[in-house]
This record gives C-alpha cells, structure tokens and sequence, in this order.
C-alpha cells in the first residue's frame, strides 16, 4: 500500500484518514504509535496486521482530553483519579473496566481497557482533529524495539500503514508505565517514565506486579510474555564492579560485536560502542535506538554495561533484560 509522509502541519490529512479507518504513525513522549479509531473494528484490524502483533495482545486507548473517557471506562476509582490528576497528560497508562462500547478487538476479548492521555502536541491534536480516541500500540513490527525516531518508524512500517507523522518527540524513549486501576490494588505491570517511587508518593500502597520481580511468574501485561525489544544481533547483560565489566568485556569484544558503554571512548577492538548516557533517564532515551543501530552495522553480539536502580533504572532494566532474552552475566 501507499505510505503519506507528512509533517505536523498537515496533520488535518492524517485526522481525515483515521476518521475513514486509516492507519497513521504519530510521535508520543515515549515512543512512536501505530494509530486508528478505537471504535472501528476495521481500523483495530489493520493495525494487528501491520505490525504482526498476536491478536491476544491488547492495545492502548489514546484520548486528548478527560471527556474522552466517558465512551471508554465503565468505572474510576478515587485512586485513579489521583493518578490522572498528578500524571495525565503523560507517560502513564492505566488499566479500567471497560464499557461495552469498547470493541474487543482493542482490548483482544478482555473486560478491561488501557487508556492514555499523552503529553505529547502532535498527538494531542491527531486525536482532537479525528474526533474520536486512537488505539495505538508502539510502531514496530512485533518483537523488534519500539521506533524513537521517524527513520526507525519508515525501516519497520513503510508501506504497511497510510501515513506517518514526521515530528519531534519520544524524549522519554521507553514506553508508559502500565498501571492496572481496574481493582482495589495499584499494580505497575509494566516499569515506565512513571517511576514506582513517584506513584507511591501518593499512593504509598502500589506496588509492582509480581511478574515483574520473580522470572518465573507470568507478567500480567500481556505483552510481556512476548519476546521483545530484540535486535537482529544477541544481547548480553553485563553487570557487576565497573572496572571488572570492563575487564569482562575487553576480553570478548571484537569487530563484530557492539558495546553499550557508560564510558565514552572504551573498548578500542570492539565495532561499535555507543555511549549509554549520564543517568538512567538518559540510558532509557538511548537503549532503543541504540539496539536498532547495532543492526544497521551488523553486529552479531551486543554486551551492554548495567548497574540496577530504583526509579527510572526498573524501567531501563526491564526493557533491557528483555532484549537479552534474560541473559545476565554478574562478575
Ligand atoms: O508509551 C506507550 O505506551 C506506547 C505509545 C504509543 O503510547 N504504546 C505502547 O503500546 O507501548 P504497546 O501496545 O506496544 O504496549 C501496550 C502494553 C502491552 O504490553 C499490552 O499487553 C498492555 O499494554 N495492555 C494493553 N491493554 C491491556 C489490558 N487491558 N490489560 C493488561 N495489559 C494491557
Ligand atoms: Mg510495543
């Protein structure tokens, strides 16, 4: 099919096509989204299709005002209402009980449905101009990591959607954090922007799903159970003393592998080493484009240096264990 590149200031055209049940890729402040009318069936249709996403996978609701809700959830728990009130608009989704109204091809047969309000301008105004909320999961073919950038966006989905927005954005770099509101626990399922510790400086209760602490259990996100944010190339967690990762990895590297380095300028016999960044905010905004370039330069092995930290590093570590397929190496 025909794909429309187009910058914000056409974004009239794009709002059109979602209203006739296109697809269109739109920037958020996570990560790109794969965009079309929540409530058409058809449109839920050709977003499963392009990506290659399993249809038990459900998708996030995206509204650009608190209004939008109404047609969307069947119940808000005073909880929730903080949560929207402190981090909407945002990177945070949260999970309620659904109204009927709903398709069940959004939230793939479950009674419950994920809902977002981004911060983000260019997605704000998609959603107001189609007039209607946009099920949008992250712009990727199923299984490589989420698209930060439009090239990234255009390598996956060109010609497979209608249009892609073109825009700045996705300064958060991982997807939102998952917050399932729909009973009378808080349960992070997936780690985001969104830090436990700032959910629980209002709701000192929440706590983060158990799928998520102990490698056996099941996730309850769904789409945690899948294999993803895997590049092309094999990933290897590297953690432990600094000086003796660097050690551990020197005496692995070579031209055909890649390093995610917390120090700039290490590991000359390596092919390429990319800077992780300052902190974990930064290492969170780098970790996917990074990975998606290491395929560009076809890199086999990927060791990637990891210190664990609470707030944004659950997150970072979350996604990156993931990529590894859980491949850990403590020295
Ligand atoms: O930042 C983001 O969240 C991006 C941007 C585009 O908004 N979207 C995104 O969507 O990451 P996606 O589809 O890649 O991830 C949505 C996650 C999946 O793991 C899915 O299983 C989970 O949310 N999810 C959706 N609806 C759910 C539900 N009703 N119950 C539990 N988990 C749900
Ligand atoms: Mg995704």
């Amino acid at each position: 099919m025909e794909t429309k590149i187009i910058y914000p200031d056409n974004i009239s055209e794009a709002a059109e096509c979602i209203k006739n049940g296109g697809t269109v890729v739109f920037p958020t402040e996570t990560v790109y989204g794969l965009g079309g009318d929540a409530f058409n069936e058809k449109a839920i249709d050709k977003i499963y299709n392009a990506k290659g996403r399993p249809g038990d996978n459900p998708l996030i609701v995206h509204i650009s005002g608190f209004d939008e809700l109404d047609n969307l959830v069947s119940e808000i728990k005073e909880y929730a209402k903080i949560l929207m009130e402190k981090f909407w608009p945002g990177p945070l989704t949260l999970i309620f009980k659904k109204k009927p109204t709903v398709p069940l091809k959004v939230t793939a047969g479950r009674n419950t449905v994920a809902v977002r309000f981004p911060s983000n301008e260019t997605a704000q105004r998609l959603i107001k101009e189609a007039g209607t909320p946009i099920a949008a999961p992250s712009a990727n073919l199923s299984g490589s990591p989420s698209p930060t950038v439009c090239s990234d966006v255009i390598d996956d989905l060109f010609s497979r959607v209608d249009y892609i927005i073109d825009a700045t954005g996705c300064e958060i770099g991982l997807e939102s954090t998952v917050v399932d509101v729909s009973t009378d626990e808080v349960v992070i399922l997936r780690p985001g922007g969104v830090t436990l510790e700032m959910i629980r400086e209002y709701i000192p209760d929440a706590k983060l799903d158990s799928g998520l602490i102990d490698e056996d259990a099941i996730p309850k996100c769904p789409g945690l159970k899948y294999t993803h944010y895997s590049p092309k190339a094999d990933v290897v967690v590297v953690q432990g003393e600094k000086d003796k990762v660097r050690e551990y990895i020197s005496s692995k590297v070579d031209e055909f592998s890649g390093v995610i380095s917390y120090k700039s300028g290490a590991y000359e016999s390596a092919g390429l080493v990319l800077y992780a960044g300052n902190n974990m905010e930064e290492y969170a905004h780098n970790l996917f484009s990074h990975l998606r370039t290491f395929d560009k330069h076809n890199i086999k092995k990927v060791y990637a240096e990891f210190s664990p930290e609470p707030g944004m590093g659950v997150a970072v570590q979350n996604r990156l264990y993931k990529s590894a397929g859980h491949k850990i190496i403590e020295v």
